[in-house]
């Protein structure tokens, strides 16, 4: 039988236990993911392209299953020259929704032979972003549990640099 993959795209700014989810849960119907990270989000990253791939890199290290690269430009051709049409994305509540119909209605408009899966992550990881695990974490609170242990580490050397360069 041919191989069955699928890409996995976000920003990944930085990964949580979320999208560790749905990788996991990703792997359970196709034999590799290859994780796209944004190289340039709308707004300016906690994380760099390099940084955000070498973490994912590092959590996923021992399975050969999972590639993780960095892509900018059209998703649609970064699967294309992947050679992959399905893509992976998690839905986490209604509130997703709109988005993500729209962006695979997009890529289906401009690429009708890739298609979109939706994930739900587990119901642990419903209101979990990316988004407020970085304002969370730059405030000192506690992100354990929801994002990988190196993650935890990386973002507290990230807030320990910046109040540095606040008050050196
Ligand atoms: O984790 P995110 O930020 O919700 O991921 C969004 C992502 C990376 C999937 C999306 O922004 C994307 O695919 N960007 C690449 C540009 C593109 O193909 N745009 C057309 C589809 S809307």
């Amino acid at each position: 039988m041919p191989e069955a993959s699928a890409i996995y795209p976000g920003s990944f700014d930085p990964i949580t236990n979320g999208h560790v989810d749905i990788i996991r849960r990703g792997l359970r119907v196709f034999d590799r993911i290859v994780i796209a990270v944004l190289k340039n989000p709308k707004k300016t990253p906690l994380f760099t392209t390099k940084e955000r791939v070498n973490m994912i890199q590092e959590i996923f290290a021992r399975d050969k299953r999972v590639e993780v690269r960095a892509f900018d430009g059209l998703l649609v051709d970064f699967a294309r020259a992947s050679r992959t049409r399905v893509v992976i994305r998690g839905l986490r509540a209604i509130s997703d929704f709109e988005y993500e119909f729209q962006m695979a209605l997009m890529n289906r408009n401009l690429a009708p032979d890739i298609e979109t899966f939706f994930m739900m992550p587990n119901v642990d990881y419903s209101f979990l972003s990316s988004e407020m695990v970085r304002e969370v974490a730059g405030l000192g609170g506690s992100v354990e549990g929801l994002v990988p242990e190196l993650v935890v580490r990386r973002l507290k050397d990230k807030v320990r640099k910046s109040a540095k360069v606040q008050n050196p």
